[in-house]
């Protein structure tokens, strides 16, 4: 039993006291302990190293009591077991030196055994579950299989990700194979983290607003319901989607215990595209955490008593930005727990 059960709970859509709260990207470059620890490793050694994954896990929950941790890994460690070469690079990010443009890049990328490929990151999760103690839990997450095509294809970050782009329209077979390994991946994957001990699962499409609404449902939608359905019987799945408001409805019926929304998509309008049935979760400016505490404060009450209390998971509309003031994301967090009282 998890001694805080209010993420859980709003997973269910139980009424709360005061809506959880935590935030995309958490363990990051804003926290001077999780910098302390990036200089002495490189991105991919923090990730295959229980120890350090689950000590950077607990970091932000230690430092401000958050409602639920996320592992420290990444979304890229799936093409990495897929036999897909991924490097960070400093000041760089991603960069995939062998992308896939062709069937015959295709035809390499394999379908890995989890326990083989992707045992440290089970290992880094029983890790983290005893480090949390049952005090909270923790959530597994992925990256879309549209988000991860993304990367394969560009080999690297995008502001368009016009290759991966013009790859599915030019040569959509391939590209709906590629997809099809992802998620058959993805789905062993998730699985595997949940038997390992994750309370729930996140999939995170950060690249699905890049695709029309037409392409969307072609492209990236029938792969993360594919998903929903094989996890929804484990664990509470969220789904988010930046720039994806126009799919709102079709992840409001997926069968997904939440609905992730960015920031520039009003409260009432996602509620309105999702038949305020489903949990909602979201969905602060990460840039407004730049604004001073005080008027945070303000403006994060104002959005829980928008979206309302119940059916409601407090979080940012993406990721932290890495120049945050600490003291300005222990706003954030307080303002929620201050909630009502
Ligand atoms: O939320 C958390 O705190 C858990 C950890 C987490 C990371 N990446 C750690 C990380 C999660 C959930 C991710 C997901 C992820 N990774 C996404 C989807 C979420 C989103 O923000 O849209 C994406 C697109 C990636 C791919 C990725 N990883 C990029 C583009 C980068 C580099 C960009 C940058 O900010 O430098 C990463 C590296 C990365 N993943 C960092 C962290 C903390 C920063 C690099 C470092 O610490 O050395």
């Amino acid at each position: 039993m998890i001694k805080n059960d209010l993420f859980l709970r709003a997973l269910k859509g139980e009424s709360v006291e005061r809506p959880p709260v935590w935030m995309m990207r958490q363990a990051g470059r804003y926290l001077p302990e999780f910098m302390k620890l990036r200089k002495k490793y490189d991105f991919f050694t923090r990730c295959q190293t229980p120890e350090l994954a689950s000590e950077i896990t607990v970091q932000p929950i230690e430092r401000f009591g958050m409602d639920a941790a996320i592992l420290f890994s990444d979304i890229l460690v799936i093409p990495q077991a897929m036999d897909i070469e991924v490097q960070m690079k400093p000041n760089f990010g991603p960069y995939l030196p062998n992308p896939i443009r062709s069937t015959e890049d295709l035809d390499k990328v394999i379908v890995p055994d989890i326990e083989d490929s992707l045992g440290y990151v089970l290992e880094a999760i029983t890790m983290t579950k005893e480090k949390l103690n049952d005090e909270i839990p923790l959530i597994g997450f992925a990256g879309s299989p549209w988000t991860i095509l993304c990367y394969c294809v560009e080999g690297q970050g995008s502001k368009s990700f016009d290759k991966a782009r013009g790859f599915c329209f030019m040569q959509p077979q391939a590209a709906h194979q590629l997809l099809q390994k992802i998620t058959d991946t993805t789905i062993a994957y998730l699985k595997a983290k949940v038997k390992a001990g994750v309370n729930a699962v996140q999939i995170f499409d950060s690249w699905g607003g890049m695709l029309s609404p037409k392409d969307y449902l072609e492209f990236s939608w029938p792969y993360i319901q594919q998903i929903v359905d094989a996890l929804k019987e484990v664990a509470p799945v969220i789904v988010f989607g930046k720039g994806c408001w126009f799919a709102l409805k079709e992840m409001a019926e997926s069968g997904a215990s939440a609905v992730g929304v960015d920031w520039t998509c009003s409260a009432q309008n996602a509620r309105y595209l999702t038949g305020g049935k489903v949990t909602l979760q979201g969905n602060f400016d990460p840039a407004r955490l730049l604004s001073p505490p005080a008027e945070i404060k303000k403006m994060v009450t104002q959005m829980i008593n928008e979206f309302g209390k119940d059916k409601y998971i407090v979080n940012l509309g993406h990721g932290i930005l890495p120049h945050i003031p600490v003291e300005n994301a222990g706003a954030f967090i307080e303002a929620v727990k201050e909630y009502g009282a």
